[in-house]
């Protein structure tokens, strides 16, 4: 990981880090650049995010640096937190006076003192976190290490500056970053600081749902997110945070008749689609999809082990995880519903002849979202047989060779009715009534099956017909209407 030292003064090199220099030897103030900034400048990571701390104060710094920036800067202080801001086109600099933290023994909260460097990065969660380069002309950056943070990313390490239970009891959210951090960047997390997670877990409790979940979502983006959830659960996390996915572990065996493991399966196809999608909610579809498993589970001595209708109860199950959670109860948590509740029908379709009436409902019932549905039915292809692996992915293509075809033809994916409700009403003198309901449901029937093309004269025609059965008979229209 060996950077030279012009590849460090490139990264600070732009203006208002040039500012920052002017304005604090004009003040007489030590200042750094420290935090995640600097510890991606080492793994080549992009970084907009820019934390300066002040021995003295952040606040005055951040005024002088604004106004010598002139009206390019947006300058916000937050008095309360003795911290500001300098907005300068897309980079961000946000100053902070360094800090001190004691505890004493009676109190949870720490008392917050002005402080040195050194005491600034006491406090911080890793020792990769805890780089700091100085921006002082005279020192400009100069790198300040006290903790072989530099060290730990060559080992690839996670460990925290101080004695970890300190680390994790400042801040129990820490225990989640640092899991974050192992699977976003391929880290491990050092033993002692992994004990002290094992230790410190119960104390999770008391950190937000809404920090608990941007914590999850960072892991779930990561390149392979089961590294996460794999650690989540060797550390005792995952009950506290996810029960619902915990509650999927484990083989059950009877009559010499056991199942997979669905939550080692659930992970393998959440790394699987992680291959082929960024979207976040997809990846989260992956993660929910046989979250119906355990309430379904049964044997029969015939079929062995079934989740019959485990999609449904899943989907079921989603809003109230997404409320307990703290997700979004929007139109994210409908899209994973759906996923969730059709993830089985590409791969019941693919494992019969595809008739192309099916091909339409399946059109029909996911719309927009059939390609997400297809990617992640692909990547619940886990089987360790590979001639099934084989028949199943051939018959994939199939499958959407259809979709193309069915869609070009007959246009279902938004499918808006031939005929409205409100047409029906007009023709028959209806008010809003179960008949109405009745016809506009066959003819929807009648096009999904192709009994009709979906066009308004045959979808007319047959409204007409089945009317008829009904004994319903049309108006006459004024001709004025
Ligand atoms: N920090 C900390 N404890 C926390 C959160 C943050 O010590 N619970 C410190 C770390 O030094 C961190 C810095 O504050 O580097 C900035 O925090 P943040 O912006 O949340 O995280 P980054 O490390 O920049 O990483 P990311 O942007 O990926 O969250």
């Amino acid at each position: 990981m060996y950077i030279s030292e012009e590849e460090i003064l490139e990264h600070i090199s732009a203006r208002p880090f040039r500012l920052v220099s002017e304005a604090a030897d004009e003040m007489g103030v030590e200042t750094y650049v420290i935090g995640g900034y600097v510890r991606d400048i080492f793994l080549n990571r992009p970084s907009k995010d820019i934390d300066i701390v002040v021995v003295g104060s952040g606040i005055e710094l951040a005024k002088q640096v604004a106004a010598k920036l002139g009206r390019r800067a947006q300058l916000s202080v937050f008095k309360n937190f003795g911290t500001a801001q300098v907005k300068c086109g897309d980079l961000e600099l946000e100053f902070v006076g360094a800090r001190r933290e004691s505890y004493s023994h009676d109190s949870r909260k720490p008392v917050v003192e002005d402080g040195t460097l050194e005491d600034d990065q006491n406090r911080r969660d890793f020792t990769i976190n805890a780089l700091a380069l100085c921006l002082n002309k005279a020192r400009y950056g100069e790198l300040v290490d006290p903790f072989g943070g530099l060290d730990d990313m060559e080992e690839l390490t996670i460990r925290t500056p101080l004695d970890p239970d300190i680390t994790f009891s400042d801040d129990p959210l820490r225990m989640m970053r640092a899991i974050r951090f192992a699977t976003q960047l391929g880290f491990f997390i050092d033993p002692p600081t992994f004990d002290a997670i094992i230790r410190n877990r119960q104390r999770i409790e008391i950190i937000s749902k809404e920090r608990i979940v941007d914590e999850l979502n960072k892991i779930i983006l990561s390149p392979k997110p089961s590294v996460g959830f794999q650690l989540l659960d060797a550390s005792g996390l995952l009950p506290l945070i996810f029960p619902e996915l915990c509650a999927l572990k484990g083989i059950e065996t009877r009559e010499s008749i056991g199942h997979k493991d669905n939550f080692a399966h659930t992970l393998m196809v959440l790394d699987r689609l992680s291959r082929t999608t960024d979207n976040l909610w997809l990846r989260w579809a992956a993660l929910f999809h046989d979250i119906g498993k355990p309430a379904t589970k049964r044997f029969d001595a015939r079929l062995g082990w079934t989740f019959h209708n485990h999609n449904f109860i899943g989907a079921k199950m989603i809003p109230n995880i997404f409320r307990k959670m703290k997700l979004p109860m929007n139109e994210k948590m409908k899209y994973v519903q759906k996923m969730v509740d059709l993830h089985m029908r590409p791969i019941v379709l693919s494992d019969e002849e595809v008739t192309d009436s099916a091909i339409r409902r399946l059109l029909f019932d996911a719309g927009d979202d059939i390609d997400d549905l297809m990617l992640l039915c692909e990547a619940d292809i886990t089987s360790k047989n590979p001639e099934k692996v084989r028949r199943f992915l051939t018959n994939f293509q199939i499958v959407r060779a259809k979709l193309a075809e069915i869609e070009e033809k007959d246009r279902i994916r938004n499918f808006q009715p031939p005929v409205t409700g409100e047409e029906i009403m007009r023709t028959f003198g209806l008010e809003p009534s179960r008949p109405v309901g009745v016809l506009k449901e066959a003819i929807k029937n009648a096009i999904l099956d192709g009994i009709i093309p979906n066009e308004h004269e045959a979808a007319y025609q047959f409204m007409l017909s089945r009317a008829q059965k009904l004994g319903l008979t049309p108006v006459k229209l004024d001709p004025k209407c």
